[in-house]
């Protein structure tokens, strides 16, 4: 078989890890549907679920949940570095991460714990005042609905009245504002950060985008779809069932939302859209349409920087024990110092 990459041989991953994967993969299969809906009971057992600490820093960061919209349940987990001049001291401005976790748009949420852990070390690394945002999921609620939500949130940052109520910590400063996400949650800030270059907001103003192995995908199966299989999380058979769960009736996915870069797209070339930063993984089956997003940004004339990680899987940097995920930390920061650095 011909390839223009030569695929790594072997996945080399700890034991524990490994395991860890089957189960969280076994949990999605196993409330996963064929008649389209989720068993969120089940579900709801096999996603562990960590609290806020609002009094208690747990490695120097506090944590509370805020409310957006309570008719629709839309919240964000607010994570805050100790000594952010909460107590009145006099610290300097930081940047705010507005943060949308991964799970085909039908799992987990901004309180499952692996995505807690991811928070709570962006907010302490970079460091940044950071929100990870509840939104709705597929299949009860479709697109949308989800891009809905995270524009929702940005709107409400940008209103005075959040400042005035002191829900966010003084030093966080809104025209530094970055959107972090992975899998469907990097796609969710891919077209949040469309949507917010033409929201005309008065105080947000998004100036990085950092895209970790984003879900997109189409009609076609790319040569890593075809070639990848039985590696971790992603496989044809599940992400066909989540697009066909978040997609409204009758669109393929060729659909906008899906085939970002393909022939419906949106044209961004006249939009401010933010410097991007793409992380690719070399066993992750969505790898080629992650490469078509990053070239398709620079065709575009956008400011992009593209990452791999030839030895990894999809969702790999929610396991802190392996190395490469540290190091996926440090070039997220490097690449928000360097974003902040040009200002
Ligand atoms: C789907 O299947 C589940 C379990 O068999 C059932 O409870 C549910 O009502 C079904 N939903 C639809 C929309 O068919
Ligand atoms: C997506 O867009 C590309 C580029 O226009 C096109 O070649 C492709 O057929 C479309 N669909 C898929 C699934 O790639
Ligand atoms: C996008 O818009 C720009 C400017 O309006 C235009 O020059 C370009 O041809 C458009 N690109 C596509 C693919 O339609």
């Amino acid at each position: 078989m011909s390839s223009e990459k030569p695929q790594p041989a072997k996945l080399a991953i700890p034991w524990r890890t490994r395991l860890v994967l089957t189960m969280i993969s076994a949990a999605t299969d196993l409330s996963r549907r064929s008649n389209g809906t989720i068993n969120r009971r089940l579900l709801n057992l096999l996603d562990f679920k960590s609290s806020p600490s609002p009094n208690k820093p747990i490695h120097s960061i506090i944590s509370s949940d805020i409310t957006v919209n309570p008719t629709r349940n839309l919240w964000f987990r607010l994570y805050t570095p100790e000594n952010s001049g909460v107590d009145g001291s006099d610290t300097a401005s930081l940047p705010v991460v507005v943060f949308f976790h991964g799970g085909g748009f039908s799992f987990l949420s901004a309180a499952s714990s692996s995505y807690d852990v991811v928070c709570r070390r962006f907010a302490r690394k970079f460091p940044a005042i950071v929100l990870s945002v509840n939104y709705r999921l597929t299949p009860e609620h479709r697109f949308p609905c989800q891009y809905d939500d995270g524009l929702d949130v940005l709107q409400f940052l940008d209103n005075d009245r959040v400042r005035a109520n002191r829900l966010l910590p003084p030093n966080a400063d809104l025209s530094k504002c970055f959107l972090v996400g992975d899998s469907a949650g990097a796609n969710l800030a891919h077209h949040v950060a469309v949507r917010a270059c033409r929201a005309g907001f008065q105080n947000v103003k998004v100036i990085g985008l950092v895209s970790i192995q984003p879900y997109f995908g189409g009609q076609e199966r790319t040569k890593s779809e075809l070639q990848l299989v039985g590696y971790p999380f992603v496989t044809v058979e599940r992400t066909d069932w989540c697009w066909r769960v978040f997609l409204p009736d009758g669109s393929d996915r060729d659909h906008y939302a899906v085939n970002v870069s393909g022939p419906n797209a949106e044209n961004i070339s006249d939009l401010d859209f933010p410097d991007t930063m793409v992380i690719v993984g070399g066993f992750d089956p969505l790898q080629d349409w992650q490469r078509r997003y990053y070239e398709w940004l620079k065709r575009s004339g956008k400011e992009a920087t593209l990452i791999e990680y030839p030895n990894m899987f999809h969702a790999f940097y929610i396991f802190p024990e392996l190395p490469e995920a540290s190091q996926l930390f440090s070039e997220v920061k490097e690449f928000v110092a360097k974003r902040l650095s040009k200002l």
